[in-house]
């Protein structure tokens, strides 16, 4: 037998098998089976949701001789008349292709007549919204007054482009996305029946791809099941399919542009261009990524469930996340969104995703204070990085005597003057203006944050990424980032927490003190002018004060 597509093979017979639209499942169930049918339907929602299917199905049950729960049965003259087509009492139009009103009036002239076999004649339009104004006017005329016998269902892709006047004539269902784990067990139904296996990966990705439309998953899945080799359908192959690119493709772009690596990006722009990967299909994925990264900083946790991501896959994301700012993040998904549109129509795609590419690569230079405030963003994240890495003792500066260049990250860091650079004890004294953290105080916060991880790792946590500012009159002070405002900074303020710290922070200290906690931007001008410079102080210990140029008309 020759190979009937899918979708075809798998469209709903009962009101049973159509997934999702329960509102309009149920509705329409009920009023056939109280035999309280409306004359005129309209389905609407995207493409392969299951309007034409719904409308179909309503055809045979509104006729149907022997219905079962509303359901038709598919084996009554009716049924069988309606399901092969040698019956007038049913009739499709694509109003695509028969918008004009001579078409229409051909169709409405038949209305008058009684059906031939069953109680009704159903009158399928698609893509109604197409009709011309006339050809409207014309359906209006019937839907005022409709005989009896007579059922129109429209159906159309784009509600808002019909006219008020036909709207308020009919009663209006809207067809949802369908959940992609609803798709993805429609389609192992459809797999086993031929004795295919897939990985529970590959239909996750067709259903992802799928966007919600089950026609699109079957399209996709018949291509998979074309090119399938001993009846097992792989990720693999789905990823061939459909051009895409794996995850670790995505982080390891991602890990390029958070360091602004123009070059490397090329490359693997190159890469994806060789192996055959459509550009416009990458930039989406790219998309996607950068949302997953934007989601992780919003969300503090179970980002998981937002992202329909494992949570592993949430604890890569968190950590590639660290390295962008939320402001940079936002900007490069927007140009992705955009250049993705542009490329629909460009001749030469690949040009289209490198400038793209490159524009993320870049930092942004503008003077505005988004501009402004991304930098600053980039700068904090970075610095927030910078310090979790002293901190855990990972990462530490070159001795002078060596004289070369150290490589931290993507910054080559030259060891300069012996003051500067010696190691975290020599305070610069060469810069009386800058208020550096003490290091005293340094050392206290260190020693508390190594108290914290022995005994309360979870305090430590909501900790340990944010700001010391310093200390005065024994009071620390810590800087939450404002994207956990809800989150670390309610719970680091909550008393009996706060008291936990405090005990901490007094022993780490050697005597009592106390701990503040303030949030980014709300902390009072002096924390902010002591955040500044304390950062400022970290670069110069870092880089060496000489390969540090603060430019203060931009930062
Ligand atoms: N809600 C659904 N439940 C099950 N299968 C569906 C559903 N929607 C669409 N399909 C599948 O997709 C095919 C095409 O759907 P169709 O009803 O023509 O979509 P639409 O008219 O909304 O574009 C159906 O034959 C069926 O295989
Ligand atoms: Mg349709
Ligand atoms: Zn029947």
């Amino acid at each position: 037998m020759a190979y009937q597509a899918l979708y075809r093979r798998w469209r709903p017979m009962t009101f049973e098998q159509v997934l999702g639209q329960t509102a309009a499942v149920k509705a329409l169930r009920n009023q056939i089976e109280v035999g309280r049918i409306a004359h005129a339907y309209l389905f609407c929602g995207c493409r392969g949701t299951g309007k034409t299917t719904l409308a179909k199905l309503m055809s045979r049950a509104v006729n149907c001789l022997n219905p079962n729960h509303g359901d038709p049965c598919g084996q009554c003259d009716v049924c069988r008349a309606i399901m092969n087509e040698s019956t007038m009492d049913v009739v499709e139009m694509d109003a695509a292709s028969h918008s004009r009103v001579e078409e229409m009036r051909e169709l409405l002239d038949q209305v008058p007549y009684p059906p031939q076999m069953g109680r009704y004649k159903v009158y399928i339009i698609d893509e109604v919204h197409m009709l011309s104004t006339s050809a409207f006017n014309a359906l209006l005329k019937t839907l005022e007054e409709p005989p009896e016998h007579i059922v129109f269902i429209l159906a159309t892709t784009e509600p808002h482009k019909l006219p008020a006047t036909i709207l308020s004539r009919v009663q209006r269902y809207d067809f949802g996305r369908i959940p992609s784990n609803l798709m993805v067990e429609r389609m192992r139904l459809a797999l086993d029946e031929m004795s295919f296996t897939a990985e529970e990966e590959a239909l996750q990705m067709v259903a992802r791809a799928a966007e919600g439309a089950m026609r699109d998953a079957f399209s996709i899945l018949d291509m998979c099941v074309a090119g399938a080799e001993g009846g097992a359908i792989t990720a693999a192959q789905v990823r061939d399919v459909l051009g895409t690119s794996d995850k670790d493709f995505l982080f390891t772009y991602a890990e390029l542009l958070a360091a602004y690596d123009a070059g490397g990006v090329m490359r693997k722009v190159d890469e994806l261009m060789r192996s055959g990967r459509e550009p416009q299909v990458f930039l989406r994925e790219m998309s996607a990524h950068m949302r997953a990264l934007l989601t992780v900083k919003a969300v503090d946790k179970d980002a998981a469930s937002i992202l329909d991501v494992t949570d592993e896959d949430e604890k890569r994301y968190r950590q590639q996340a660290e390295q962008f700012s939320s402001a940079r993040l936002l900007r490069i998904l927007d140009d992705f969104v955009k250049a993705e549109g542009e490329l629909r129509f460009a001749s030469t795609p690949r040009i289209g995703l490198e400038s793209a590419s490159l524009r993320a690569c870049q930092q942004n230079a503008g003077e505005s204070s988004e501009a402004l405030m991304e930098r600053i963003g980039e700068l904090e994240a970075q610095l927030s990085q910078l310090q979790s890495k002293l901190d855990s003792g990972a990462y530490t500066v070159a001795a002078p005597a060596e004289g070369s260049a150290a490589k931290a990250g993507k910054a080559a860091v030259k060891a300069g003057s012996a003051a500067s650079a010696a190691s975290d004890d020599a305070t610069p004294a060469a810069e009386p203006a800058a208020k550096p953290i003490p290091n005293d105080a340094k050392l206290v916060w260190k020693e508390f944050l190594s108290i914290l991880s022995k005994n309360e790792p979870p305090l430590l946590g909501l900790l340990r990424n944010e700001r010391f500012l310093g200390e005065e009159n024994d009071t620390y002070r810590v800087q939450i980032a404002r994207a956990k405002k809800d989150f670390s900074y309610v719970k680091l303020n909550q008393p009996a927490r706060k008291e936990k710290l405090n005990e901490y922070l007094s022993q780490a200290a050697g005597k009592p003190v106390k701990l503040e906690v303030v949030l980014e931007g709300e902390a009072v001008n002096t924390a902010q002018n002591d955040a500044r410079e304390a950062n400022e102080q970290m670069l110069f210990q870092t880089f060496g004060r000489e390969n540090v140029q603060i430019d203060e008309g931009k930062a």
